[in-house]
């Protein structure tokens, strides 16, 4: 049972959120105190897992009540809820807290984000994640344009050519928008002239991806020296979406999971800018080393940075409020068996899509083995779908080159 506890001066915003919990009743024991005073008076004899508090209380600003529980109890999970975030307060917010919530209160997501938030935990167990993001100077914000349509996708009246507006007032963004669509990922046979037609095209979940991704990449634009090449990890990252997408729609999976695969691959090395920007000399010196002792980037990021670049990418993305199939994806695509997602996942379509990409970028398709975690594959009964796999992405690239000739 997840003990869950509740802080908050606002007592109609509590009996709303008691009575919509009331069905998780046989998963979470929830309770609610009003300030941080009774707040702490609780924690040492209660055993909680999760705490949610305003960020304004009565008695004391939320991030200090933060900063004193990870003091006393860094086991615990913290969660920040406010009614807009300053973007000057989030840095210092997430320091402290593991994850941000929007009020008011919504009870599905409210539960997402709990959910998430033990996931993070585990996922930071032991690590630096927050020490490092403590601090960071470029750290990535929420991007503003994937707030909006957000917004205006859980609005009951929503519209795609409403979401295609949004883009269109951001010129740069329109422009990248139009480019991508246009471009051999998305295999379409018309020219598309405008973010609303391309919207209504694309589909909600591929736009959404598009500006998280041209949002992320355009703020995380390191100088030369930093140990990554934006374009080259650009590109990289653009045709790991488009294989995990292929390989996604290969095994039949609904479509929420092809989109969320094509998102995770565009995502999932978006860490290494991080790392790259904070920390260059490290992660050259990793890089460095890595050749020598022939042991994988991500484990030398995690011995020489204390985070490897797929916790970072993880952490970030998920207190953007991404889904958790993304965050997790990210998270373990170098480690895929110590996820606990059981059978074919997002997880699964990025981490053969990454492997795949790297042997055939590097013409050595007979040993794309050595870059997979085949006993996962195995553990999940798919091993033996790798040839196909390997044979539709050969295919998918191979289309790709042959537009890109033609144009
Ligand atoms: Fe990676
Ligand atoms: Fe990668």
């Amino acid at each position: 049972m997840l003990s869950v506890l509740f802080i908050d001066g606002d007592s109609q915003a509590l009996e709303d959120l008691r009575s919509a919990l009331r069905p998780r009743r046989s998963e979470w024991d929830v309770s609610f105190v009003g300030t941080g005073a009774e707040a702490l008076e609780r924690l040492g004899p209660l055993e909680v897992d999760v705490v949610v508090s305003e960020l304004d209380l009565a008695d004391m600003s939320g991030i200090d009540l933060m900063k004193q529980i990870k003091g006393e109890h860094p086991e615990i999970v913290r969660i920040l809820a406010s009614r807009g975030l300053a973007e000057e307060h989030f840095l210092e917010a997430m320091s402290v807290a593991h994850r941000y919530v929007e009020k008011p209160y919504q009870p599905g997501e409210v539960g997402d984000v709990i959910a998430s938030g033990t996931f993070l935990r585990d996922l930071l167990d032991g690590s630096r994640v927050l020490q490092f993001t403590a601090n960071v100077t470029s750290f990535p914000s929420r991007p503003g344009i994937y707030a909006q349509i957000l917004e205006e996708s859980r609005s009951a009246t929503s519209s795609l050519e409403r979401v295609g507006a949004i883009v269109s007032h951001d010129p740069a963004m329109t422009a990248k928008v139009l480019q991508l669509v246009n471009s051999a990922h998305f295999g379409l046979s018309k020219t598309i002239t405008s973010p609303e037609e391309a919207a209504v095209v694309m589909g909600l979940d591929a736009v959404k991806s598009l500006v998280v991704s041209l949002e992320t990449f355009g703020q995380l634009r390191p100088g030369k020296e930093c140990g990554v090449d934006p374009e080259r990890l650009w590109d990289h990252s653009m045709r790991v979406a488009s294989l995990a997408r292929t390989i996604a729609r290969l095994e039949g999976e609904p479509r929420d999971v092809v989109e969320d695969s094509f998102l995770a691959g565009m995502l999932h090395d978006a860490g290494k800018l991080v790392l790259g920007m904070n920390m260059p000399d490290r992660l050259i010196a990793a890089i460095r080393i890595s050749g020598k002792f022939n042991l994988p980037g991500n484990e030398l990021e995690r011995r020489v940075i204390g985070v490897s670049h797929a916790q970072i990418g993880a952490y970030i993305f998920s207190i953007w409020g991404l889904p958790m199939t993304v965050v997790e994806a990210i998270a373990w695509h170098h480690e895929p068996s110590l996820s606990s997602r059981r059978g074919f996942c997002e997880l699964t379509a990025l981490h053969a899509a990454d492997g795949i990409e790297k042997a055939l970028a590097i013409d050595t398709i007979e040993t794309v083995e050595a870059f997979l975690d085949m006993d996962y594959l195995s553990s999940i009964g798919l091993a033996e779908r790798l040839p196909a796999w390997v044979e539709a992405c050969r295919e998918a690239l191979g289309e790709e080159d042959d537009v890109e000739d033609a144009a």
